[in-house]
């Protein structure tokens, strides 16, 4: 039995001009979005865990620019009690020239914004970019905001948590005009840092 994020990951032909367009405005940066550092000893975070982590980059000659999809199953075992969603699927597409690592080399990555996984009236997971050396080598960031009054006190009882994951996925597909990296996992992604 794979999971949604696998079978999508396999089945969605994602062969487009399209660039991807994102949202101008991070929800996290939002009035009362400063992240501050979690440590140990003020709260106890198990890490955000990511499986079925595929990467697929895909164009249509050599000429036009990839257009690249990262997609996985994310689940948070910090938010299980309180919340009716605990997990979502992300997928976040952008497009690259198969060379230039961006972030590097004057190339920017959509200016840092977030896009949305799961929204919901209060709540949502979120993730971006942070950077792309290389298919074998690239960092994302997620946020959730969630529920829980057990350990917070109203009006901090709806924390967003972030954590930021470096993935160098196994290469399991490669062609002049397509790459395709799957780790099943999963993978530990440790919450750093806080907002309330
Ligand atoms: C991923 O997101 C893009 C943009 O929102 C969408 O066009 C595409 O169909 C999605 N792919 C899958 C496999 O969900
Ligand atoms: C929240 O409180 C429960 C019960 O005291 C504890 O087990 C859990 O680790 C706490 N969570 C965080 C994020 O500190
Ligand atoms: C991932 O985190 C869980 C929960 O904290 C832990 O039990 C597990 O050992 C961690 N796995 C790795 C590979 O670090
Ligand atoms: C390659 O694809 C691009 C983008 O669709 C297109 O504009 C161009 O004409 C194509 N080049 C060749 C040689 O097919
Ligand atoms: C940076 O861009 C310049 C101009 O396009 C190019 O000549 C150079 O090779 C690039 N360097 C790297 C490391 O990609
Ligand atoms: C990823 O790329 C960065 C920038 O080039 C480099 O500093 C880092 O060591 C690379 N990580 C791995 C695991 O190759």
């Amino acid at each position: 039995m794979y999971s949604a994020a696998f079978l999508l990951c396999l089945l969605a032909p994602i062969l487009t001009n399209a660039v991807p367009s994102r949202s101008p405005t991070s929800v996290s940066k939002t009035p009362g979005g400063r992240v501050v550092p979690v440590t140990k000893s003020q709260f106890n975070f198990d890490p955000f865990q990511l499986t079925n982590i595929c990467l697929d980059c895909v164009r249509l000659n050599t000429t036009a620019a990839f257009l690249c999809e990262a997609m996985f199953n994310w689940y948070d075992p910090n938010s299980i009690k309180e919340n009716p969603v605990s997990s979502c699927v992300c997928n976040y597409t952008w497009a690259w020239d198969g060379v230039t690592g961006i972030g590097e080399n004057g190339t920017e990555i959509d200016d840092g914004a977030y896009d949305l996984c799961w929204q919901g009236d209060m709540t949502y997971f979120e993730m971006r970019l942070v950077s792309f050396h290389t298919a074998e080598n690239f960092t994302l960031e997620l946020g959730h905001r969630y529920h829980d009054d057990e350990n917070f006190t109203r009006p901090w009882d709806y924390p967003t948590t972030f954590a930021q994951i470096d993935l160098q996925l196994p290469l399991i597909e490669k062609a002049e005009n397509k790459i395709k990296h799957y780790a099943r996992g999963p993978v530990n992604a440790t919450i750093y840092g806080i907002s309330g």
